[in-house]
Order: C-alpha cells, then structure tokens, then sequence
C-alpha cells in the first residue's frame, strides 16, 4: 500500500526557536545567523544566558547593544535567564534552540549542550547553522582583544557595539 505523508504541522503556530549566548557582545556574526534565521524560524528570541565567562558588559547592557542592532522588529525578543536553558525553554514552550557552528572545534561542545539539553528537556531540538564565511572566524574574546590593542574591528560588529566597546576597553 502507497504511504503517503502526512502534514502535522498547525498552521497557526508560530515557529519560534530559541539563540542562546553569552554576548559579550553581539559581533558580526550573530546578527547575520539571527538574520538568517529569521528566513527559517517566524520569531527568534535572543536569550542572554548564564555562562561560566566573566563578562564585561552587563546583563542589561548586552540586552541594550543586542536591541540595537534590530531596531524594533517585531520577530526578535531580547530576554535573560539565570537558570537552565532547557527550563526556560521549557516554561516558554519552544522545542527549538538555534547555534551556529564556525569550525569543527566548535562541534564537540556544542554536541555536549545539544545532548545534555535533550536529557533535561527530551523535547527539545538543536537546529544549527553555519557561520557564514565572512564571520566564521569571529569570537566576542577575540573582538575584545583586538581593540583592547587599539586594532580595527569595525568589520567585526556593528557601530554602536565598537563606540560602547572604545568606552569601556581603551
Ligand atoms: N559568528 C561569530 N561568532 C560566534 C557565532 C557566530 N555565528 N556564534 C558564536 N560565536 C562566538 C561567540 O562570540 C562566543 O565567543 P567567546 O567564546 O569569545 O565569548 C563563542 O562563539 C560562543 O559563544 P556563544 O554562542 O555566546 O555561546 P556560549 O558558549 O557563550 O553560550 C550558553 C553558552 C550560554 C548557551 C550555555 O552556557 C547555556 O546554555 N547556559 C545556560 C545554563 C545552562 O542551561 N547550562 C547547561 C547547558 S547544557
């Protein structure tokens, strides 16, 4: 007998995933994943999580530096945790965290996360991208270094994240 498949999907639920990280700050290369994820997923909330990096930035002013490269486009919230991802993604009912991947280093750790959030959340899914080739090898550590010694990193993040940058490291 001929199988046909069969469209689960509602069209009336909005398809949101999760973009979890530290940014400290915002480079390059998360506004260009968050920008193309936007062509997959109808929201994207960008989540400052708790991780084990001592930021400089605070809390609030890496919400401010990530609000600004979007203006106000309706299809991107900014919110912070403290605790668990897989709780909060839980809580906010979305089954889908977004990552980027720039180089295969990065694969172990990230399937570490992916498999460790499945096991708190079994619902949950990682859905990764890749960086693009102009940012792959862009890091939030290595923008902080480069400036911090008076390098040019005005290809690296936007305006408004190199001014609070100078500000805070020069
Ligand atoms: N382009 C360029 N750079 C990118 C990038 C991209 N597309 N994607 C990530 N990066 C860089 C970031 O700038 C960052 O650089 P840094 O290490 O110099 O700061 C690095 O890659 C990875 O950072 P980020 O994507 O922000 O993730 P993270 O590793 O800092 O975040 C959390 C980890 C916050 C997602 C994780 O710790 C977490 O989920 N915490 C919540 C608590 C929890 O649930 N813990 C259990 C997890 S299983």
């Amino acid at each position: 007998m001929k199988k046909t498949l069969k469209d689960t999907s509602s069209p009336s639920k909005a398809h949101r995933a999760i973009y979890p990280g530290t940014f400290d700050p915002i480079t390059n290369g998360h506004v260009d994943l968050i920008t193309r994820a936007l062509s997959i997923f109808d929201e994207v909330i960008i989540l400052i999580a708790h991780s084990s990096k001592n930021p400089i930035f605070t809390q609030e002013e890496r919400k401010d530096l990530i609000q600004g490269c979007f203006k106000k486009d309706p299809r991107i919230k900014v919110e912070k945790v403290e605790g668990l991802l897989a709780d909060y993604a839980k809580k906010m009912k979305v089954n889908v965290i977004l990552r980027g991947l720039r180089a295969i280093s990065d694969f172990e750790y990230e399937f570490q996360m992916a498999t460790m959030n499945k096991r708190l959340h079994p619902g949950l899914e990682t859905f990764f991208l890749m960086a693009s080739e102009n940012n792959f090898f862009v890091n939030s550590t290595l923008v902080k270094e480069v400036i911090s010694h008076g390098g040019d990193i005005s290809t690296l993040v936007p305006p408004h994240v190199e001014k609070a940058l100078k500000e805070k490291l020069c």
